[in-house]
């Protein structure tokens, strides 16, 4: 059946040793994330036999199915309203809101179980955290005086809303923060997580300060690229996961539609370009499975657009038939969505 995914797990799990080989050789741990393939049970059984330290996402449901014994860490800041799943099904989340980490020891206490947090700091990409000249003493006392949550350490996150690329100087706000903590409290912080697949260039190079010890990776483990200059990782697969879409039409077409234009399927305004008469071909994928902006076809094969089920396409070889199966790589958004929609079957190698 198709659209299918297929999903090649030793490429994954090849991608993923290198990586985390490369940050443990600089005594850095790793969150292997797993949203972007929906917690897959293969693909996280991946991370459970590779060397990563911990096991992260952003949704909570995955977090609750998922079958591992490293460490779960929630990724996204927890909801007031989902604070006792937390408490119940991770170990470690990421925080930012005093008033909810009262509430996970509150459940935590009830629970008679112990819950770490790691209070993230924002130092300009303007997600979640304590803005860095926000930043307030005060929050550490009260989070260290909870009876049952540990104060594991203290993280950010770069190159998400912002687009900002981890340097030097912006990890030194970080630091001034954790030299504060550690010198006013009299501790030693377990954790000091840098960042995400952005912070990956600053490794390979050796670059990343020596008080960082941890990442969270979840784009270079499936695409084999970093996030800061969207550049391959040498000797890593880029093609973990692909797309393959059957060729239900072909028919040489004009490339301009004819008549008066309004609006599209999606009630957008769109543009076409008038190249004469070109092979276009219907494939069967749309919108509600993925983006078309996030494929990338053979060097063969134009991507002109997409409605709700069909993608349409300018075949620029004259082999192709109807039945066909056409394999596209993916861009991080891509898989994403693919991997969420259940129109799209999942396949292994
Ligand atoms: C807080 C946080 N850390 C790390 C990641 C992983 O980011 P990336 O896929 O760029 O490695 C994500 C997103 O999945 C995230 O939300």
């Amino acid at each position: 059946m198709y659209p299918r995914v297929i999903i090649d797990a030793k490429k994954y799990a090849f991608n993923v040793s290198y990586i985390t080989n490369l940050a443990h050789k600089q005594n850095i741990s790793v969150m292997g994330v797993s949203k972007v393939f929906c917690a897959d049970p293969i693909l996280v059984s991946v991370l459970e036999d590779m060397n990563v330290d911990y096991i992260a996402d952003s949704k909570l449901e995955n977090l609750m199915h998922m079958k591992t014994r490293k460490p779960k860490v929630y990724l996204r800041i927890p909801a007031l309203s989902e604070a006792s799943l937390v408490v119940k099904y991770t170990d470690i989340s990421l925080n930012s809101e005093l008033e909810v980490i009262k509430k996970l020891d509150e459940i935590a206490g009830k629970m008679k179980k112990r819950h770490k947090i790691i209070l993230m700091i924002d130092l300009g990409d303007l997600r979640e955290g304590i803005y860095y000249q926000a930043f307030n003493l005060n929050i550490v006392k009260e989070i260290l005086d909870l009876k049952n949550i540990d104060f594991f350490g203290i993280g950010t996150n770069l190159t998400c809303y912002g687009s900002v690329i981890p340097s030097k100087e912006t990890y030194d706000k970080l630091e001034s923060i954790k030299n504060d903590i550690e010198k006013t409290f009299k501790l030693s912080l377990d954790i000091i997580s840098g960042g995400n697949s952005s912070s990956i260039p600053m490794l390979m190079e050796d670059k990343l300060p020596t008080y960082i010890n941890n990442l969270r990776i979840g784009e270079s483990f499936i695409l084999g690229r970093e996030t800061a200059y969207q550049n391959r990782i040498d000797h890593l697969y880029e093609d973990v996961i692909v797309l393959e879409a059957e060729i239900l039409e072909i028919k040489d077409k004009p490339s301009y539609p004819e008549g008066e234009l309004g609006f599209d399927a999606f009630g957008d305004k769109q543009t076409y370009k008038d190249i004469g008469i070109i092979k276009r071909a219907i494939l069967s994928i749309g919108k509600q499975d993925v983006k078309h902006d996030d494929l990338l076809p053979p060097k063969d094969v134009e991507i002109i657009g997409s409605s709700s089920d069909h993608l349409i396409v300018h075949l620029k070889s004259d082999h192709y038939k109807i039945g066909d199966v056409i394999t596209f790589k993916l861009k991080y958004g891509g898989i994403l969505s693919l991997m969420t929609s259940k129109y799209v079957e999942k396949i292994y190698v």
